[in-house]
C-alpha cells in the first residue's frame, strides 16, 4: 500500500510484510517530522494472507492487582490462539501518577512482568492516558523504555499503516478543558503541547489530513478518551465536537478508547461509526451511568477483560472477552471488495 505522505522516512529493520525478529520487533519506518509536520508512521506487518489479528486492553497499570495479572494471563492464551500481530493500549498505562522517569521499577512491575505470555511479545502500539499525563510523559515516550523492552512503542500521536488497515493514534488529553483548569487537584505534564489551541489545531489537521490519503480498506482510530460512553466518565463532548467531524467526513469505521474502566459497544448514530471501549486492564466495577443516552448500545460490561480485532480485506470481527477469557460480545462488519482502479 503506497504512501502520499511528503514525510522524509527511512526505514529501520525488515522490510514491510518482513519477517518478525525474536522478539517481535516491529519493521518499523521512522520519519522524523518538526513541530508541525505529519504524523510519525509506522509499518506493521500483517499475516501472508493479509489477515491481522490484534488484542486491546486500557487502563491497566497496577502492578498486578486489580485483576491486572489475570487479564494479562488470558490475553496471552487468547492472542497464542489468535497469532497475535500486534497490541494496542488504549492508555492509563501507570497508575496512578504515571512514571515518575524512565528508571521507574513501575515500567517493570506494571508491564514487562506482567504480560509475559509469548503471545504478547509483539509491538505494543500505546497512548497516553490522563493518569499518565500526571507522572513524567516524556519518560513514557523515552526511546529509554523500548531499549528497555523492545515491545513498547509510546507516541502521543501516529499511525500504524499494514496492509488491510491503518490504525491512526490520536492523542485526546489536551483536548479535555477539565484538566487545563486552575486550580486543579492534579498537576499534567504539559511539556511538548503547550500552546494547547495551536497543539489541538495542528494535531486535527494532521489527523484529518492522514485520514484522507490513507487507502485502506479499513480505518481505525484510537485515543484514550471515549467519544461516546454510558460509563462513569461519559462522552467526551470536546472530542465530540472536534473530533468525531473528522473521523466522520473520512469514513473511519471504528473508534477504539480507554478511559471508562469497561467494555463497551455504542454502534453510531450520525454514521456506521463503531464506538469501542477497552478499558477493563484492571480496576473496575464502576457501573453504568443511568441517565445517560443509550442510544445504539449494544453491549456494556463493567467488569474486568480485554478485547480481540480480526481484520481481512472484506471482514472485521471485534470480540470483547472478561477476565477467564469468556466471550462476552462478539460483532461482524462485512465490506465488499471493490477492484476499481
Ligand atoms: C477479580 O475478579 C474476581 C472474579 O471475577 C472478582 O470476584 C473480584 O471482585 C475481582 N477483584 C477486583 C478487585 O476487581
Amino acid at each position: 500500500m503506497g504512501s502520499s505522505f511528503k514525510t522524509s522516512c527511512f526505514g529501520v529493520g525488515a522490510p514491510f510484510n518482513g519477517v518478525f525478529l525474536a522478539l517481535g520487533l516491529v519493521s518499523m519506518t521512522l520519519c522524523f517530522s518538526g513541530a508541525f509536520s505529519e504524523l510519525t508512521k509506522f509499518q506493521q506487518g500483517a499475516k501472508p494472507d493479509g489477515s491481522l489479528d490484534l488484542l486491546v486492553v486500557g487502563d491497566w497499570g497496577r502492578k498486578g492487582t486489580y485483576n491486572q495479572s489475570k487479564v494479562a494471563e488470558q490475553m496471552g492464551r487468547i492472542g497464542n490462539e489468535m497469532g497475535i500481530d500486534f497490541v494496542i493500549s488504549t492508555g492509563d498505562n501507570f497508575y496512578d501518577n504515571g512514571l515518575t522517569g524512565v528508571d521507574d521499577p513501575a515500567f517493570e512491575q506494571s508491564f514487562t512482568s506482567i504480560y509475559t505470555a509469548q503471545s504478547l511479545q509483539k509491538p505494543w502500539y500505546t497512548v497516553l492516558g490522563n493518569h499518565d499525563y500526571r507522572g513524567d510523559v516524556l519518560a513514557q515516550l523515552s526511546p529509554v523504555l523500548r531499549k528497555l523492552n523492545s515491545r513498547w512503542l509510546c507516541m502521543r500521536s501516529f499511525i500504524v499503516e499494514t496492509e488491510t488497515a491503518d490504525f491512526f493514534f490520536v492523542d485526546t488529553n489536551p483536548f479535555v478543558d477539565e484538566y487545563w483548569a486552575i486550580p486543579n487537584e492534579h498537576s499534567y505534564d504539559w511539556r511538548g503541547v503547550i500552546p494547547r489551541h495551536r497543539y489541538i489545531e495542528t494535531l486535527l489537521k494532521h489527523v484529518d489530513v492522514a485520514l484522507r490519503e490513507s487507502s485502506a480498506k479499513w480505518k481505525i482510530v484510537v485515543g484514550h478518551h471515549p467519544i461516546r460512553s454510558v460509563g462513569h466518565h461519559g462522552n467526551t463532548v470536546e472530542l465530540d465536537q472536534l473530533l468525531l467531524p473528522i473521523l466522520e467526513a473520512n469514513h473511519v469505521d471504528l473508534y477504539v478508547n480507554g478511559h471508562d474502566h469497561c467494555l463497551e459497544h455504542i454502534s453510531g448514530i450520525t454514521s456506521p461509526i463503531q464506538f469501542l471501549t477497552s478499558g477493563g486492564g484492571s480496576k473496575a466495577w464502576r457501573g453504568i451511568d443511568d441517565s445517560a443516552n443509550k442510544d445504539g448500545l449494544r453491549f456494556y460490561y463493567d467488569g474486568q477483560g480485554f478485547m480481540s480485532l480480526s481484520l481481512t480485506p472484506d471482514r472485521c470481527e471485534f470480540v470483547f472477552y472478561d477476565l477467564n477469557g469468556q466471550v462476552l460480545h462478539k460483532w461482524e462488519i462485512s465490506k465488499e471488495l471493490h477492484f476499481a482502479n
